[in-house]
């Protein structure tokens, strides 16, 4: 038996000097959807997402509270943990910055770096942004000295720094990326690292003084000086895939041969803001000490309030575990994926997430309550023993765009899909009248058609929307008698002939919600 594909996602780390909001919520719920469609198709699935721990921003933000770092770290890191689970992902590995592994993992790294002569000390002069932890060139800075990312106050810094001899591998990544179109996406990400390296690229800082910085982990060949918590926090990926063992001695610590491990990862999913961390810093690092570099690298935009980013320090998040309390997991899950087209931004508006949210309820739940009931009144909830071969271009048409979408990674365009399918099938019931072919005798055989063709429907859909909805589609698939969701292979042949169906409550409920009135 050939072995199945392996498909390593990551999200990135979250800064643990916050609780998670809808933009964070959206990067892990996209990621989430993607190893939930990779496992579907029969592919071994990593799925990793964590918590950036250390730097100068977790060390302000626990003075400022009065805590420690860990103790910081510690809470935070449990708040997005419960999140997650709450929104149902699927991680199959928590990463945090400072587990003992990830420490060793960096160090090992950093010493081979410094083995290869890949590290000089020199002098770092230049402006810098605690917030988003990244340096600004004069030319780049926002009016009045100001971050261009999240427009605060940068800070005037000049110290002696470790660096790595980054500007080495410009051609080596320059190729790469020209090589492999892909490399990048969306394409519009690519040509805006492309066009950045068209500059020279500079060396890269990759240490802070321990007196200035205190957390961070510290250099193995100058205990004096912490690694930069990007590099830091880029390596998480490393760690997770188990490539590195630290304790093994030098030689033998997996940096020759990774094939026995996850790395290279297949897909780093990233927001816009994080692209040239990724795409320049990371690839060069791992140039740097030899390593393959990851596969590919997906950009996502931002959820925007009017204008502007929504972001803790602007105070205008939207709290993802309070929309869920109202409409429940799957519909914000739903509302992120189908309204923000994969790459670009998208506002959240109370009204847009009602408009997404009576989607599910008018199209989708009234679909399975009238299909549930109307097998329940007419076939005693036995659906019947025939073909059920109705809407059959509708259905092909359905899986040929979720594939050909998923594939480019157009999430929005795979769910619109589903629910185009959805919307057809309930124009199918009206054109087939089920409740008039129940009066006649006649048309026994025809209703028996209809009837079944709406569970094979809805097996479908179960399929094509476990993604998105896992809890929802558990539940359908249990009134439709089934004993679990079925795969996308599954769904058109699985037999349906005589299974018990289950009316129940609507899958998603009418909600009339308060917020709506008070948006204006
Ligand atoms: N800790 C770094 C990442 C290190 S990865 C090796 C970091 N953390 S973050 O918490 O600030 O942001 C993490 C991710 O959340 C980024 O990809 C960022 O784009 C995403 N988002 C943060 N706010 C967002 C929105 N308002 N909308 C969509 N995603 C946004 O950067």
């Amino acid at each position: 038996m050939s072995k199945p594909r392996r498909l390593f996602i990551s999200t990135p780390i979250y800064y643990a000097s916050g609780k998670p909001h809808i933009g964070h919520a959206y990067a892990t719920i996209l990621a989430d959807l993607l190893a939930r469609f990779g496992r579907q198709t029969g592919a071994d699935v990593f799925f990793v997402t964590g918590t950036d721990e250390h730097g100068q921003k977790m060390q302000e933000e626990a003075e400022h509270r009065g805590m420690k770092p860990i103790e910081l770290c510690d809470t935070m890191a449990a708040a997005f943990r419960a999140t997650w689970e709450t929104l149902e992902i699927s991680h199959n590995r928590f990463i945090r910055t400072t587990e003992p592994e990830h420490v060793a993992v960096v160090t090992a790294f950093l010493q081979r770096l410094w083995d290869r002569g890949e590290i000089y000390d020199g002098v770092y002069a230049g402006w810098y942004c605690v917030s988003d932890e990244r340096y600004w060139t004069d030319k780049d800075l926002g009016p009045e000295n100001t971050c261009s990312i999240c427009g605060r106050k940068v800070t005037y810094v000049e110290e002696r720094n470790y660096f790595f001899k980054m500007s080495n591998y410009q051609d080596a990544l320059v190729r790469h990326i020209e090589d492999n179109p892909d490399w990048i996406i969306p394409e519009i990400r690519r040509n805006e690292v492309l066009g950045f390296l068209r500059q020279p690229l500079a060396d890269l800082s990759i240490s802070r003084p321990r007196s200035r910085v205190p957390w961070g982990i510290p250099l193995p060949f100058d205990e004096d000086h912490v690694a930069y918590v990007w590099v830091d926090a880029l390596i998480n990926y490393l760690t997770a895939s188990g490539a590195i063992d630290p304790e093994a001695p030098p030689g033998q610590q997996g940096f020759e041969d990774v094939s026995d491990s996850w790395w290279p990862c297949d897909l780093h999913l990233i927001g816009k803001d994080i692209l040239t961390n990724h795409s320049v810093y990371w690839p060069t690092l791992l140039m740097g000490a030899g390593l393959p570099i990851q596969r590919q690298i997906l950009s996502h935009g931002w959820w925007v309030v009017g204008d502007t980013k929504m972001s803790k320090s602007l105070g205008n998040v939207v709290d993802p575990l309070a929309l869920r309390e109202e409409f429940g997991t799957d519909a914000v899950r739903w509302y992120l994926l189908r309204e923000m087209p994969t790459g670009s931004d998208a506002s959240f508006t109370p009204e847009r997430f009602l408009v997404r949210y009576n989607e599910l309820a008018n199209v989708l739940g009234n679909l399975v309550s009238r299909a549930i009931s109307m097998v329940s009144k007419y076939r005693e909830g036995v659906v019947p023993h025939t073909q059920g071969g109705g809407l059959s271009n509708e259905i092909d048409q359905a899986l040929a765009t979720n594939y050909e979408a998923m594939a480019c990674y157009r999430v929005h365009e795979a769910l619109a899909a589903s629910m185009d399918l959805a919307r057809a099938t309930n124009v199918y019931v009206e054109n087939r009248q089920p409740w008039t072919q129940a009066k006649e005798p006649a048309a026994a055989q025809a209703l028996d058609e209809t009837l079944a063709t709406l569970v094979r429907v809805l097996c479908v859909l179960c399929a094509l929307l476990e993604p998105v909805a896992p809890g929802k589609m558990a539940e359908l698939a249990l009134r439709l008698g089934l004993d679990s969701v079925p795969s996308l292979e599954e769904a058109l042949s699985v037999d349906i002939a005589g299974n018990h169906v289950k009316v129940s409550d609507p899958l998603f409920p009418r909600i009339e919600p308060s917020w709506v009135e008070d948006s204006g």
